[in-house]
């Protein structure tokens, strides 16, 4: 029976936000189609306590989902999707060494760099028009133009699926890698995917600021424009500009960004590929390896503005994949599978997806 007090308990701001059948187009940055069996959309960590004590939500699968901009769903998940949507931003600490500024999970990654810049904090500029949320950019340790999240990382808060405890991971909990964290890796390979939920995020933004401008397109934008000491806000209308010129807008165009990662091959395999193909783009890492440009070994295999069905790549960018109108994931993986024959059977390399596959 509903007593007042019962009553009193389900009032807005204690009742989980669920929704059935939820469409998750909207939901992902290719658009493609699946459906959620149950959606809830999670906005404080004491949210995430409510599902794991619900009886229907605790002990069921789970999917977090942040803006869907990492993500290409090929069937509907069977798990109960957690949407992040914890919100809320500020100034933490202002030390002689840095600015400390934390931010909600499902606060938009791009509007925060922009509001940090207003605010006189630089250090995100780089990392400007990147899509997706703040509680994303860590899981893959999101990086351009030369920075990478783990570069502005102080610490982030996650609470553990299983026991509802909420912790606090520095960067070496982290374990960041190149598009990769221990949020990516699974259980047994030491990892955390599906076990925990990250709701906030620190970033630390060194004081004195000093640019990066290493990245060749930077380099190009300086001797252009005669501006050798731009400024962060000249940094980050440079990225915008670059970034608008050759990666589409997932508001107008269905993507999930690069859709492979860089290969990394030793030197040696690298001499073997630069004797057959010597203008092959390629970058020496500090370690003796040798990183290659994906989006140049797919170009070289004539895939630029190829479709397969209504999955396609980008015309102006081979790394990217897109959905031309309408395409299912299933589309886009077949479309992914071919271009990794015909690179694996001109350069003998495997390329790996960038994005988590469902
Ligand atoms: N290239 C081609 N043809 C192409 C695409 C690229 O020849 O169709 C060549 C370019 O000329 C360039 C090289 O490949 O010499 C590298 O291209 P670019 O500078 O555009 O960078 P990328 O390696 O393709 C990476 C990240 C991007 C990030 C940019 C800028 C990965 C997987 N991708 O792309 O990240 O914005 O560098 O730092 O590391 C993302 O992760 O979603 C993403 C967009």
């Amino acid at each position: 029976m509903n007593t007042p007090g019962h009553e009193l308990l389900r009032t807005p701001e204690t009742a989980l936000l669920r929704e059935r059948d939820a469409s998750l187009r909207e939901l992902n940055s290719f658009g493609l189609p699946a459906l959620a069996r149950l959606l809830v959309r999670v906005r404080s960590e004491a949210d995430v306590r409510r599902v794991l004590a619900d009886p229907e939500c605790g002990a069921a699968p789970k999917l977090v989902l942040g803006g869907g901009s990492n993500i290409v769903f090929t069937r509907d998940p069977q798990a109960v999707v957690l949407r992040v949507e914890v919100r809320g931003r500020r100034l933490l600490a202002e030390r002689p060494d840095a600015w400390i500024v934390e931010a909600g999970a499902g606060e938009t990654w791009h509007d925060l760099v922009q509001w940090t810049l207003a605010q006189g904090w630089p250090g995100l500029e780089n990392l400007a028009l990147i899509p997706g949320t703040v509680g994303a950019a860590p899981v893959q340790n999101i990086g351009a133009y030369g920075v990478e999240l783990k570069d502005r990382f102080e610490s982030l808060d996650a609470v553990d699926l299983v026991t509802g405890r909420t912790v606090t991971l520095d960067a070496r909990a982290c374990g960041f890698g190149y598009r990769d964290s221990v949020f990516k890796r699974p259980a047994h390979d030491g990892g955390l995917a599906g076990k925990s939920l990250i709701t906030r995020v620190r970033l630390r933004l060194a004081r004195p600021w000093q640019p990066a401008l290493g990245y060749l397109e930077l380099e190009r934008r300086m001797a252009e424009t005669g501006n050798t000491a731009p400024t962060a806000g000249t940094i980050f209308e440079w990225v915008c500009a670059i970034r608008r010129a050759k990666l589409p807008d997932p508001a107008q165009v269905g993507n999930a960004g690069s859709f492979f990662k860089n290969p990394i091959v030793s030197a040696e395999q690298c001499r073997d590929i630069i004797g057959r193909d010597p203008e092959i783009v390629h970058y020496p890492l500090p370690d003796g390896s040798v990183k290659l440009a994906a989006g140049w070994l797919i170009d070289a295999c004539g895939w630029k503005g190829k479709s397969i069905g209504r999955a396609g790549v980008y015309e102006r960018q081979a790394l990217v994949l897109v959905n031309r109108g309408g395409a299912s994931g299933a589309e886009v993986v077949t479309l992914a599978r071919a271009i990794q024959e015909s690179v694996y059977g001109r350069f003998g390399i495997r390329l790996e997806p960038e994005p988590v596959i469902i």
